[in-house]
């Protein structure tokens, strides 16, 4: 069925426990109820050189591991993901759930690991059709609200220390300031109070 959500390019992001896999599951149940053809995504990952790329990039042995080899693999395997996945189901007028995309690169990458915002969204310009989703909400949670829906053993990312995490939430906020595509969501309720939430703003779109 032809609606107003179908061919959209909509992603969820925030940072680590925001919650953002459980409510891209919610957001694509509401939407296939609402007879809208969608596929999910997780990024990185969602393709068989993301898979690979996604198990190097959060591997805790990986300790090595630059800021500039942690933006250049997480652009590499949305590229392929958008190559592969994205850009198909967009031409046959699916929507597209994200789970993570660029906005995170800015946040954890650009802002936290001190990369620079900027020069990140240079490198998706230039590799990335439609850097830019049609929608991104940003679930924003407090550092301990996060902390504690996280599983016991963090993966390389997660074990960064707390002030790196605080400042993965700012670069979050920032990055939402001033853009229009983008909307934040505090996700520091229940599953189903923050799926409301979501649910009202992709009513919105
Ligand atoms: P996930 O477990 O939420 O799928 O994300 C994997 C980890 O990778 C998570 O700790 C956040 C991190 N990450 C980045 O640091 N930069 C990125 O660009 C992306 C997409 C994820």
């Amino acid at each position: 069925m032809e609606n107003k959500f179908s061919g959209k390019f909509i992603v969820l992001d925030g940072p680590d426990g925001c919650g953002k896999s459980t409510q891209c599951a919610l957001l694509g149940q509401w939407l296939a109820q609402n007879g809208v053809d969608i596929e999910i995504f997780r990024d990185p990952g969602g393709t068989a050189i993301g898979e690979k790329i996604r198990q190097i990039l959060l591997n805790p042995e990986h300790i090595a591991m630059s800021t500039a080899t942690e933006v250049l693999l997480y652009m590499a395997a949305r590229v392929q993901l958008w190559a592969e996945k994205i850009a198909p189901a967009l031409k046959e007028n699916k929507s597209v759930i994200l789970d993570r995309w660029l906005s995170s690169t800015c946040a954890y990458q650009g802002h936290a690991g001190g990369f620079g915002m900027e020069k990140i969204i240079k490198i998706a310009t230039d590799s990335l059709e439609k850097p830019w989703p049609d929608l991104t909400i940003i679930l924003d949670v407090d550092l301990e609200t996060g902390a504690n829906r996280l599983s016991s053993q963090p993966d390389r990312i997660e074990a960064k220390p707390r002030e790196y995490h605080q400042k993965v939430r700012e670069g979050f906020l920032e990055l939402a300031k001033g853009r229009e595509s983008f909307v934040v969501v505090d996700a520091t309720g229940d599953i189903e109070t923050v799926h409301k939430k979501v649910i009202e703003v992709v009513e919105k779109i």
